[in-house]
């Protein structure tokens, strides 16, 4: 199977997986990346069944608004039943690197407000130890250079993502040989540094349910 398919069997396990438990109050949150994008594309036939979503980015709130679905603001919203959303790595702890589309921001935002975190992701995202894939942290922009500084005292090799802006108005460094061995730890050290907004790191709030596509079949890992 190519990693299309994977993603398009993880995408339609997970409208499986909250169909008998949407109700016509219901507001999702909703990722952001190519998954995320198949799982909008599959939600939108049971627009009828749920009341909206909460998006995680400008791209993902097109997309749905694309398929007449509506679109709430987190703050109106309160709390979802449950995020979906992609991922760039993930661990058997269902601790994740995020933001290869340089939206982890909302994306946490939202995944903080949701009561079920559901990763859907196909198997070349699982890994044994975080920190393969750059880990991207999203600064505010007279911040970046200090930023870089502070990450390079960490062992990190930082890489400023050029001509991105992120829905928020900030810039993106992307973490080179970065490996990670206590995520909960790094989270919350990469927070601390001063002009960080987010980092990609989904470790003190992970996924609470791994809907991994395989050539076995989707495996749903808790
Ligand atoms: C965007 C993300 C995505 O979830 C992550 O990059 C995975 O994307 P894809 O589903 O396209 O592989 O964090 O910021």
């Amino acid at each position: 199977m190519t990693q299309d398919e994977l993603k398009d069997a993880v995408a339609a396990t997970a409208i499986d997986e909250i169909r008998p438990r949407l109700e016509r109050d219901t507001i999702l949150g909703i990722g952001t990346g190519s998954t995320a994008d198949r799982f909008i594309d599959r939600l939108a036939a049971l627009r009828h069944d749920f009341r909206g979503a909460v998006a995680s980015s400008d791209a993902s709130a097109a997309r749905l608004r694309g398929h007449g679905i509506e679109l709430f603001e987190l703050n109106e919203a309160g709390s979802v039943p449950f995020y979906i959303d992609g991922a760039d790595e993930v661990n058997a702890h269902l601790q994740m690197i995020k933001g290869g589309g340089a939206a982890l921001t909302r994306e946490k935002i939202v995944a903080a407000c949701a009561e079920r975190f559901i990763c859907i992701a196909d198997a070349s995202k699982r890994v044994e130890r975080l920190g393969h894939f750059p880990l991207p942290v999203e600064v505010i922009p007279m911040a970046r250079s200090y930023v870089a500084r502070e990450l390079v005292k960490l062992g990190a090799d930082p890489v400023y993502r050029q001509g991105v802006v992120t829905d928020n108005g900030n810039q993106i460094i992307d973490c080179f040989e970065f490996m990670i061995d206590d995520p909960v730890a790094m989270e919350a050290r990469l927070n601390a540094i001063v002009g960080v907004v987010t980092n990609g790191l989904f470790a003190a709030r992970g996924a609470d349910v791994l809907l991994l596509g395989t050539e076995q079949g989707v495996e749903r890992l808790l």
